[in-house]
């Protein structure tokens, strides 16, 4: 073995068991090759049951929420419950966060919609378990740095409550196993609270891809391209500035959901069709370290490439491709990109075209006109449904945040399963460290495990789509 195969083996290795390449790669040759055999067992053997597809929970009639995190996301969150307080759908009963002004600074806004306002927890960094432990909540929501997601996901469902984490609910295979395999013996829901999945625009597609608008879907893209650089350089923006932290060391998509969770709903992904392997490459790095050099930033240079482009080929033999790049100075994108037989619509800004056979000849994005003609046919019923709501509210990602909170408490209030399970929510955030894997193997064409032992198989329609009060 070379000295570079020797160290793909062992960085492969250090993905796959969650440690950091650099402990590991001081090895010798032959524990490195034990621990990359073990690595390569974790991808060929699915130790998933499949048990939680279709989940069902006694129903809450009000949902008891415990939140951990009030940064910058979950300060955002909490002005979503607004409606579902009001209508006793729900109740906040904790807020828990390192910081105590945090704490105090969400719940002066708590009590604005709900008097009583909610008990705080802050102060160190394992105070939040007093919230998982207490008998009266039903539901975590955690919105703390990465790091900390699967821990608390896990704790949380130990201790009887159904968890709602932001992305990514895993950052290697080994915690991504672990989900799987406490809350298929728990019983209790995972969900990785994806509201990209809720916006207008993207459910309106799936809603025209389950009408038969497009035929059939065979290539999507989505990306979560946003220039952070600002605010991954401030000093007090993330706290501790965490985020940039993951930027010095790991190079990959550490940032998945935002494309890949709509683009799974386009493709019934877990319900019909699955991930089957990706390849994934990082452009060379220099955008952030180029603005580190004129910020007190200590650190001026970063593992992580400018942009990140991750091909994933489904068992159907579909394809998707996923981009990742917050280094760029450029304008947002997510993509929205996808491809059917008979029509294809593309994001920022939405176009559609049809295909059919009366529209074809120019090959044109729909007039305005037409495109309006098929927004307003298609408009998904929860829009519809939740508009007055929605336009009340000017924050939360103009209303996507309140349509994903709205349907995971209204699930819960009827005990119906969630619209994004557990399997989802494991296998979007196992594209981190697989893009990891094949970007630090020039690329290398890297297997995603079944995290649904086996289940996607049978085929069925996206949850999102079912009528719900
Ligand atoms: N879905 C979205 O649109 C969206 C938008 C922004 C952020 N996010 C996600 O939300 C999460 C938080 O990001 P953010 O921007 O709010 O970061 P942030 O730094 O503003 O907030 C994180 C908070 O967690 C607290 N915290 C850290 N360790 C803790 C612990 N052990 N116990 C309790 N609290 C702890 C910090 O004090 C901080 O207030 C991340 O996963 C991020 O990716 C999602």
């Amino acid at each position: 073995m070379n000295r570079k195969d020797f160290l793909n083996l062992s960085t492969r290795a250090a993905i796959f068991l969650g440690v950091s390449p650099a402990l590991i790669g001081c090895k010798n040759e032959e524990d490195a090759k034990i621990e990359a055999d073990k690595a390569s067992e974790m991808l060929a053997v699915s130790k998933a049951m499949g048990t939680a597809v279709g989940l069902t929970s006694e129903p809450i009639p009000k949902v008891k929420v415990g939140m951990i995190g009030m940064g910058n996301r979950g300060s955002v969150l909490i002005q979503m419950f607004e409606y579902l307080i009001k209508n006793n759908y729900a109740e906040i009963v904790a807020l828990s966060d390192l910081k105590e002004d945090k704490v105090n600074k969400n719940n002066e806004y708590l009590k604005t919609i709900q008097p009583k306002g909610a008990d705080l927890y802050f102060g160190n960094d394992t105070e939040w378990k007093k919230v998982a432990d207490r008998d009266d909540v039903d539901l975590l929501i955690i919105a703390t740095p990465w790091n900390y997601h699967t821990e608390m996901c896990v704790y949380g469902m130990e201790k009887g409550k159904h968890v709602g984490c932001e992305q990514p609910l895993a950052m290697t295979l080994e915690d991504c196993w672990k989900l799987i395999e406490v809350a298929e013996r728990t019983k209790k829901h995972c969900m990785y609270m994806e509201n990209c999945c809720y916006n207008g625009e993207e459910l309106w597609v799936l809603n025209m891809i389950n009408e038969g608008v497009f035929g059939d879907v065979n290539h999507a893209e989505g990306a979560y391209i946003h220039d952070l650089r600002k605010h991954m350089l401030h000093d007090t923006y993330y706290e501790n500035q965490w985020r940039i932290k993951h930027h010095e060391v790991k190079n990959g998509n550490f940032y998945t959901g935002h494309g890949l969770g709509p683009v799974s709903f386009y493709m019934d992904i877990g319900r019909g069709d699955n991930y089957d392997y990706l390849v994934s490459m990082s452009s060379k790095e220099q955008s952030l370290s180029e603005a580190a050099k004129n910020s007190d930033y200590p650190v001026k240079k970063f593992a992580c490439g400018d942009m990140n482009t991750t091909l994933i080929k489904t068992k159907l033999g579909r394809t998707i491709m996923l981009q990742f790049d917050t280094h760029t100075g450029r304008p947002y994108s997510r993509l929205n990109t996808v491809t059917g037989t008979k029509a294809v619509h593309q994001g920022y800004p939405s176009r559609l075209y049809i295909g059919h056979e009366e529209l074809q000849w120019g090959h044109r994005w729909l007039s305005d006109e037409k495109y309006k003609e098929y927004r307003d046919t298609y408009d998904h019923p929860l829009w519809k449904k939740l508009r007055e709501q929605i336009d009340a509210k000017a924050v939360g990602h103009g209303g996507m945040d309140f349509v994903m909170i709205y349907r995971l408490i209204r699930c819960l209030n009827q005990g119906l399963p969630l619209d994004i399970n557990l399997y989802d929510s494991v296998l979007w955030s196992a594209i981190t460290p697989l893009s990891e894997l094949s970007v630090s193997n020039e690329s290398q064409r890297t297997v995603i495990p079944d995290f649904t032992g086996g289940t996607w198989k049978t085929p069925r329609k996206n949850e999102v789509l079912r009528e719900i009060i």
